[in-house]
């Protein structure tokens, strides 16, 4: 009995002595952030996400919930700027209820418009460009105490290279290895707003890898604005490549945005030997006549893209190839037009990204004037839409009654029913779920094919329907990856 009443008191001072020194719930501040753009954005808020994680923060996905709100921005066309300032006027409105909440402008459109988002949205408290996300805690803390701050300087060297991303669990991650752009396309913001490029060491972006790789992902993407034109000072990208394929051969390697000036001989040699390297090439053209691609400063002739796409193809078995394409750009008359329709029916292209050129302040192009009508634009944006609309569709077709291996990533919008995954070559492909899980490899045989999506069900390797749970599992890892890898490494 007296044992027992002294457990109690026991119990009490501890109650008493964890009230006293745990802080109270309500101090860990959470913070809520929507991310904007490229894949780079969506990397660079995990980077953010790992900082502030760091520093004591939670990261909520209700807003509810937020001491802190970031919006990490885009300033490539004025669309995104567009529906940027949209989202900033629901962001007004919820701070007249939560005045103490901070609210942080973050990326691109942070270093393009500096001190006047400041100046000219009340609301922002915190304005910090890509480069200067270590100074972000800081600048949050005077905030919530009253003062705003602003941090804007880009780096030569700032490549976040020790921080460690903040990523949920699943599937795909994306890998960031490279920051910035040298290539000064006449129409881009990209330089001005992430300034010169600068990479990531070998050692420490396959360190990631390999602690992915032990989190069960299967499939990482590595992301530059310029990816190709990677260099840690001793090893180029396709040497990063193969260190990573050499990682877990059950992952599988990505990577976006190639530039046709940097696919040297012994880039394509690597992508071709290993197995989990994918056979998928993301490489903007932006137009197919030379007079504005000369405008455009890309530094190519179209003839030189054609003959890079003939190795390509001749050196990787089976590549996808997707582009970016630009229609209207500054002086682009209907002839050059017509050469980019020519170029995309020539090359079919798996898929592409197309875009209306939208005039960037400061940019070389902004001084070559915005001379084609937007009404000229449209037009010429729904046909090149239109045509690659088709290409897609018939590429697809073609694959009708193949047999393709997909990594199944998650259940498909339209149906509980049915998985969606993607082949190497990057194809959407839906199928019912049968055995399969998230995670696993398995055979689809494709049964029908539109532009954006294949669908099928799943079948042994040898293209027949499985019949048993058993047979199933045996594909779930093929041993042919396995096996050409080791050919490719012999
Ligand atoms: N207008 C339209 N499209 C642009 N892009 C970049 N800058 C502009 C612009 N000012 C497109 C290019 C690039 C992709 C990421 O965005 O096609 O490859
Ligand atoms: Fe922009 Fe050209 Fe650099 Fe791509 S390569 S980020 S389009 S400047």
């Amino acid at each position: 009995m007296w044992k027992e009443d002294l457990t109690i008191c026991q119990l009490m001072v501890i109650f008493w002595l964890l009230t006293f020194f745990t802080p109270p719930v309500t101090s860990v501040k959470h913070i809520y952030i929507e991310t904007y753009g490229c894949q780079m954005n969506v990397a660079d808020s995990e980077v953010v996400m790992g900082i502030m994680h760091n520093r004591g923060y939670r990261i909520t996905k209700q807003i509810s919930q937020a001491d802190v709100i970031l919006v990490n921005t885009c300033s490539v066309r004025e669309n995104a700027e567009q529906r940027i300032f949209g989202r900033l006027g629901h962001f007004r409105r919820y701070k007249r209820q939560n005045p103490g909440v901070v609210i942080g402008m973050l990326g691109c459109m942070a270093e393009r418009l500096r001190s006047k988002l400041m100046e000219e949205e009340s609301i922002v408290d915190v304005v910090v460009g890509p480069d200067e996300y270590r100074k972000l805690p800081g600048l949050v803390e005077s905030a919530a105490n009253g003062t705003k701050g602003i941090a804007v300087k880009l780096s030569r060297v700032e490549n976040y290279d020790d921080i460690i991303p903040l990523r949920t669990d699943g599937i795909s991650a994306w890998i960031s290895v490279m920051r910035g752009c040298d290539k000064f396309c006449t129409f881009c913001i990209v330089p001005f707003t992430r300034g010169r490029e600068r990479s990531r060491s070998v050692t420490n972006i396959v360190g990631e890898v390999e602690e992915l790789s032990t989190r069960g992902f299967k499939e990482v993407a590595l992301l530059g604005q310029n990816v190709n034109s990677y260099h840690d000072g001793e090893y180029d990208f396709a040497d990063l490549l193969a260190n990573i394929a050499g990682v877990n051969q059950s992952i599988r390697v990505r990577f976006t945005t190639s530039h046709p000036q940097g696919m040297s001989d012994k880039l394509l040699g690597t992508i071709a030997r290993y197995n989990n390297i994918c056979n998928h090439i993301h490489l903007p053209v932006q137009s197919g006549s030379d007079r504005i691609l000369e405008l455009m400063n890309r530094t190519y002739t179209s003839e030189h893209y054609r003959n890079l796409v003939k190795k390509i193809k001749s050196t990787i078995r089976n590549v996808s190839l997707s582009t970016d394409i630009i229609a209207g750009f500054p002086t682009e008359t209907e002839d050059d037009h017509r050469m980019t329709l020519d170029l995309l029916e020539e090359i079919r292209y798996n898929g592409a990204f197309m875009f209306k050129y939208s005039p960037r302040e400061n940019t070389p192009a902004f001084k070559m004037g915005d001379s084609i009508p937007d009404e000229v634009k449209v037009r010429r944006l729904n046909e090149i839409i239109e045509l690659q609309q088709r290409i897609s569709r018939e590429n697809n077709q073609t694959l009708i009654g193949h047999t393709m291996e997909v990594l199944v990533e998650g259940e498909s919008k339209k149906s509980k029913e049915n998985w969606t995954g993607r082949t190497d070559t990057n194809k959407v492909v839906v199928f019912p779920k049968e055995n399969s899980e998230v995670g696993d490899y398995v055979w689809v045989k494709i049964s029908s094919a539109t532009s954006a999506t294949l669908f099928g069900e799943v079948v042994n390797a040898a293209g027949e329907r499985l019949s048993s749970a058993a047979e199933r599992a045996a594909v779930v890892f093929p041993d042919s990856v396995q096996t050409i890898l080791d050919q490719a490494d012999g």
